[in-house]
């Protein structure tokens, strides 16, 4: 898409003043998948609420059916899952369009490279320029062989081995896409499939495996790595799932709350699993007024309900790098806390932003310096000078059809002196559809 496509719609913050209400995000997007891809292949019916149902996860709905799992959803908002068991997915009679979905076209991947069978994925032309070499190679080492008209790029076909292998493999980025590809494949091969992670990165897919009865083993190194391990050909068992609230969707409320004087909101049943955490744990020592109250453990996620006050203005900090994994897709948010906050914050360790849904480094460097504040980016890092006060704004702001640069933006419209429009976005949908009906619904001037 570009700016001149009659498709894009564009939409419009304004000064809101104080936020306050109890609200609920849509389920956690990392789970949903999940959910949806291990209960397609477990003979028997898994049964699924609070799936987000937002485009991506849709993607992976839909391209599961085509390779034979029977999903659907009730007029009770519960989604029903008969899965064709381990192994038994077939080849989809089409190409499967995973949309804007990096983790719908990764996962899948490694499912399809379990599994005899061909299918070729296809995405937007925002996914289609995401680099799928980082899967391809570990599930090459495994047996799959894959074709790319434009060298690791989608269209993408996926020829899964009938006799797919185990590997001990060590991500080279820190990447829970990765890692869940490598393990999905592993359900499959026979004896023990092993990644090992230098930073620990989102562990949904350890958990939630387990929850549906596989044996998963987890190991420190002396090396401060961790090893994280399967033992192939294990029947899934059905189970019930309850997907929590989206901490990467709640970042957006949270920071509206802080950045509007006088606002209390409290996000209700959000996914506080430590490693999607960072951002919360950043605004904090920013002076953020954020609490964790009623905390509980559900599905095998830990899960909070998260109170946020605005009680006087945030201060610049330096992002410690390691956090970077349990924070990484919400830097957007983060970045607008950080133009409104007294001083300077550094964010450095930042590579991947380059290689998201965007280039979020260059998008969030673009779309404050229009909004009137001083940033620098570096090959991986950011810095933001905030003046303790939201800045002017009065700008239309570009968001190569990327949700979370759309949705922060606005965000930062909520208390910017002047309006902030965002060029299109149709791109909210893909993570958190009722985003402006919530964040009206709490007293944000959007539209
Ligand atoms: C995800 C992992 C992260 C994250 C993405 C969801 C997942 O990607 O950015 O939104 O569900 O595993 P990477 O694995 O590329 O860091």
């Amino acid at each position: 898409m570009n700016a001149a496509s009659p498709n894009l719609k564009p939409l419009t913050a304004r000064k809101s003043g104080p936020l306050q209400g109890v609200t609920k995000v849509p389920g956690d997007k990392s789970i949903s998948h999940r959910a949806l891809m291990f209960g397609a292949i477990t003979v028997g019916e898994t049964i699924v609420s609070g799936l987000l149902d937002g485009d991506d996860v849709l993607a992976t709905a839909e391209a599961l059916r085509a390779m034979g799992a029977d999903i659907t959803k009730g007029g009770d908002g519960l989604w029903r899952i008969f899965g064709t068991g381990l192994g038994g997915l077939r080849s989809p009679g089409k190409p499967l369009d995973m949309g804007n979905s990096g983790t719908s076209t990764r996962l899948l991947a490694g499912l399809i490279a379990g599994h005899p069978i061909t299918a070729t994925l296809t995405g937007d032309a925002s996914l289609s320029k995401r680099p799928m070499n980082r899967v391809i190679k570990p599930l090459a080492m495994m047996g799959a062989t894959f074709e790319s008209e434009n060298e690791g790029l989608l269209p993408l076909t996926v020829t899964g081995s009938p006799d797919i292998m185990p590997i001990e493999y060590r991500l080279p980025v820190a990447s829970a896409q990765v890692k869940s590809a490598i393990l999905l494949a592993g359900l499959n091969a026979p004896g023990r499939t092993t990644v090992i992670e230098d930073h620990p990165t989102r562990d949904h897919t350890e958990r939630m495996l387990r929850h549906f009865g596989v044996d998963v083993q987890v190991k420190d190194n002396k090396d401060g790595s961790q090893s994280i391990s399967v033992i192939g050909q294990q029947e899934l068992q059905p189970c019930a799932v309850d997907v929590p609230c989206d901490p990467s969707s709640a970042a957006f409320p949270a920071v509206a709350a802080l950045i509007n004087e006088g606002s209390e909101v409290r996000l209700s049943r959000i996914c506080i699993n430590k490693r999607r955490t960072g951002l919360y744990e950043t605004l904090q020592e920013m002076g953020a007024d954020i609490t964790y109250k009623h905390t509980r453990t559900e599905s095998g996620e830990k899960v909070a309900d998260i109170l946020v006050r605005s009680i006087g203005k945030l201060k610049g900090v330096t992002v410690p790098p390691e956090r970077v994994p349990s924070m990484i897709d919400e830097f957007p948010a983060l970045a607008m806390a950080a133009a409104c906050a007294e001083g300077t914050t550094v964010m450095t360790g930042l590579a991947e932003l380059r290689v998201k849904e965007s280039d979020r480094l260059q998008m969030i460097a673009e779309g404050l310096t229009a909004c009137g504040v001083r940033v620098e980016t570096g090959k991986d890092s950011l810095t933001v000078h905030g003046t303790g006060k939201p800045p002017k704004g009065g700008a239309t702001v570009k968001t190569a059809f990327d949700h979370r640069i759309a949705m922060a933006f606005l965000v930062l419209g909520t208390a910017s002196d002047q309006p902030i429009t965002v060029d299109d976005s149709t791109a909210i949908s893909t993570s958190f559809p009722n985003f402006r009906t919530l964040m009206e619904d709490l007293g944000a001037v959007i539209g």
